[in-house]
């Protein structure tokens, strides 16, 4: 450039004009090709106006399009939900790379409207920043508390996995849906970790908090919503949205109620669980006058509604995908079963028995795979301007981290579309880790509570296997039990009765 100016600054013939005009032109054709390989964002499909790439998304099973475009767009693309542009990560490589080596820049949650109407930026879930730091650190120490301590999760677990059976039991081998006893019994765990007690099962108050929640994932998954999420002001005309929000305000009541009673009865030197400890600082901080303290009664409120909606509905589906898949391959249940009875026996299986039961771990895992029952993760959005593989995200941008892409991606899984422990089985059959088994998703926002749903779902898995053999009802065949999800935010298996017939 320098060149340049003192050239110009020169008395100069046609010729060398002409020279300095192309050299110029030059110099701006390289910086604008620079610049443009620098900014380019990821390829996908044209977006029309207003409406985005709605008309090239099933609303239902958004995760199906994006997996089907990602094989046209690649691993980064961009497509838009309405107005709303949206980078999609795909494949185990690509999700790995943004959400563990670039876990900052891809860390934080996009909160869409559906969110911020749950918890308007507090609690765990659908926060950022400090509060989500604060809070996050808050529920992870309490999960360890209350979980490994004196009454840890195991005996927790253990105990709920008695209940559990009692129910199964009494079906007396009919028919029945799993979904409600499988609810309860995994309600209770988080109900124990949060209020420091369960409930009955024939509790109404009990059965009502946890049929709200299932309504409401379930809607949060709905095609209108996805629409309200995309066009926020057409949210008075829709009926899943006032559904949601009457669910989801009583819910609301409900745990208050609960808190308020813990509150009346509150020791700090002996605290029953999370809500207690949360008082306490609570109080502390008070008491010492502390300004913009997050123990404050709305994150109270919405880290509890966070526990269980996050908690609860995930292991639940988890497990029941697992009976389901139990009854369709027989073979596969005769395995782990012959496994558990070589090395448990009768006793009550306990978390060490996992590294002796390699099989029975390797289905669990595929389990997990083959549900997939978090297909997008949850929305993340940029922290910052980001160039990751070529391309410029810009900050703020929304970013799906694809797991349905992950869980049966071609390059990782020898038969990705297919139920098949061996996946996790090595030659001797020895369990082997997978690294692109990620249902709990991977980096900053990974799942919280990973180390406690894996204990559930274990455990739950294990004692319900060693005391039934899980069939589908009487005339249906395995072939025909449905593995198609049903719709919502979390995918569920689609409604179905199974047989538990008493193996003693
Ligand atoms: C099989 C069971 C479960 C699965 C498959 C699962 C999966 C996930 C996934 C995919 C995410 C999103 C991570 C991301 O943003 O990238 C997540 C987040 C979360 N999960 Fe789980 N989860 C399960 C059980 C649980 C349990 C038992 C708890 C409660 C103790 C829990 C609490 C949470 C919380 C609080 C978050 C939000 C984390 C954050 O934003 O920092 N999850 N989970």
């Amino acid at each position: 450039m320098a060149l340049l100016t003192e050239l110009l600054l020169q008395p100069v013939s046609a010729g060398t004009l002409l020279g300095v005009v192309l050299m110029l032109l030059l110099v701006v054709y390289l910086l604008s090709s620079d610049s443009q390989q620098a900014w380019e964002e990821p390829p996908g499909p044209k977006p029309l106006p207003i409406l985005g790439n709605i008309l090239a998304l099933d609303l239902n099973r958004p995760y199906l399009s994006l997996l089907s475009m990602s094989k046209e767009y690649g691993s980064v693309f961009t497509v838009y939900f309405g107005a709303k542009k949206v980078v999609v990560l795909a494949g185990y490589q690509t999700v790995k790379q943004a959400l563990v080596n670039r876990a900052e820049e891809f860390g934080d949650r996009d909160i869409n409207p559906i969110f911020y109407d749950f918890n308007k930026g507090y609690g765990i879930l659908f926060s950022n920043g400090e509060n989500w730091k604060e809070m996050r650190r808050f529920c992870l120490a309490m999960l360890r508390e209350f979980g490994m301590a004196k009454r840890g999760s195991e005996e927790k677990i253990i105990e709920e996995t008695c209940y559990l059976r009692e129910m199964f039991e009494q079906f007396k081998g009919k028919p029945f849906d799993t979904t409600q006893p499988v609810n309860y019994a995994v309600s209770n765990i988080i109900s124990a970790i949060v209020y420091g007690s369960r409930f009955e099962y024939n509790d109404p108050l009990f059965k009502d908090m946890v049929h709200r929640a299932n309504e409401i994932i379930k809607l949060t998954g709905s095609a209108s919503i996805q629409l309200y999420n995309m066009f926020p002001w057409l949210r008075c005309f829709l009926k899943n949205w006032k559904l949601i929000m009457i669910n989801y305000k009583q819910d609301l009541k409900e745990v208050n109620k609960l808190v308020d009673g813990l509150q009346k009865t509150l020791n700090p030197r002996d605290c029953r669980g999370l809500v207690d400890c949360f008082l306490v600082r609570k109080q502390n901080a008070e008491k010492f006058g502390e300004k913009n303290t997050p123990y404050h009664e709305t994150n109270l409120l919405y880290t509890i509604s966070n526990l269980f909606a996050a908690g609860t509905d995930t292991t639940a589906t988890t497990l029941r995908w697992g009976l389901l898949l139990m009854a369709k391959y027989p073979h596969v249940q005769d395995r782990v079963q012959e496994e558990i009875d070589q090395v448990v026996g009768d006793r009550q299986p306990v978390v060490e028995d996992r590294k002796n039961l390699p099989y029975t771990d390797a289905v669990i895992h595929e389990i997990q795979r083959v549900a997939n029952i978090v297909p997008m993760s949850l929305p993340h959005t940029t922290a910052c301007d980001v160039h990751f593989q070529g391309f410029f995200i810009k900050k703020g941008t929304c970013v799906l981290p694809l797991l349905t892409s992950v869980l049966r991606d071609e390059k990782e899984w020898e038969t990705p579309n297919t139920f098949n422990p061996a996946h996790f089985l090595d030659e001797q059959g020895r369990f082997v880790k997978r690294e692109a088994s990620m249902p709990f998703s991977a980096g900053r926002r990974v799942c919280l509570g990973e180390s406690l749903a894996k204990m559930e779902l274990f455990l739950f898995f294990t004692s319900l296997l060693q005391h039934f053999r899980f069939t589908p009802p009487p005339g249906v065949s395995e072939d025909q039990l449905d593995l198609t999800p049903a719709v919502g935010f979390t995918l569920n298996p689609s409604p179905h009765e199974l047989c538990a017939i008493n193996r003693a």
